[in-house]
């Protein structure tokens, strides 16, 4: 899922390694660690909807392997590739593989100080209970469909109950923008995108349009008398 304020999605057209930006030159362990982490930085391709990849439910994951290197090395990756998107939360089948794992994160953002924060999360075979069956409209985007922005009902508070990073047992209540995330992503490995959450595509708004007359009113609302909010 993409924030709905901060959003500017870019596509790489295959697998790459990017090194780390590493200011300076610091301390011999220092400079092993950052080559390490050069080698390490990885940007998964994006599935786009009509991929089969989005359509496709997810399978569970064996506990066994989420300590494996290779399924550590794959949540990494994960959080790299969310983070180059500007994304706050990214399901693997986006990045083409069928199992049930999302990774999500809103961190501050100093030019939407609105958003609020969710930490960095792993959820491998979430299971999400939903406790208030109020809903909430809001705008979601989703890196999978890209330059779009829609309007999309998501329940207010749910229950997650799923396995972390390192396999350990994760029983949480969430509600809000924190869930509105949550039921982006788990929907994800059901197969489905927020279109299919959408009452009526009416509200369906390229990004740019949507930056003009959805974002930037809504901006100068917001704004203080005599000062502007151009960025
Ligand atoms: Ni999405």
């Amino acid at each position: 899922m993409t924030a709905g304020q901060a959003i500017q999605p870019v596509y790489v057209n295959d697998c790459s390694i990017y090194g780390r930006a590493i200011a300076g030159g610091g301390s011999r362990a220092f400079r092993k660690r950052a080559n390490r982490d050069k080698a390490r930085f990885m940007i998964l391709k994006v599935a786009r909807l009509g991929h089969p990849a989005i359509r496709t439910p997810a399978q569970a994951i064996d506990p066994a392997m989420i300590k494996s290197p290779e399924f550590q090395r794959l949540l990494d990756d994960m959080v790299d590739t969310m983070h180059e998107y500007s994304g706050v939360g990214l399901a693997a089948p986006q990045v083409h593989l069928s199992i049930q794992l999302a990774v999500l994160e809103v961190s501050h953002h100093p030019r939407y100080p609105d958003v609020p924060e969710v930490p960095l999360t792993y959820l491998i075979n979430p299971q999400v209970t939903v406790l208030d069956t109020a809903t909430i409209d809001d705008w979601e985007g989703c890196l999978s469909i890209p330059e779009m922005r829609g309007v999309v009902p998501r329940y207010k508070q749910l229950r997650v109950v799923a396995l972390g990073r390192q396999g350990e047992q994760l029983d949480f209540v969430t509600s809000d923008f924190h869930a509105r995330v949550i039921q982006h992503e788990t929907d994800h490995l059901k197969g489905e995108v927020y279109l299919d959450r959408m009452p009526n595509l009416r509200s369906l708004s390229h990004l740019a349009e949507w930056q003009r007359f959805v974002l930037e009113p809504t901006q100068k609302r917001h704004t203080p008398a005599g000062k502007t909010s151009s960025d």
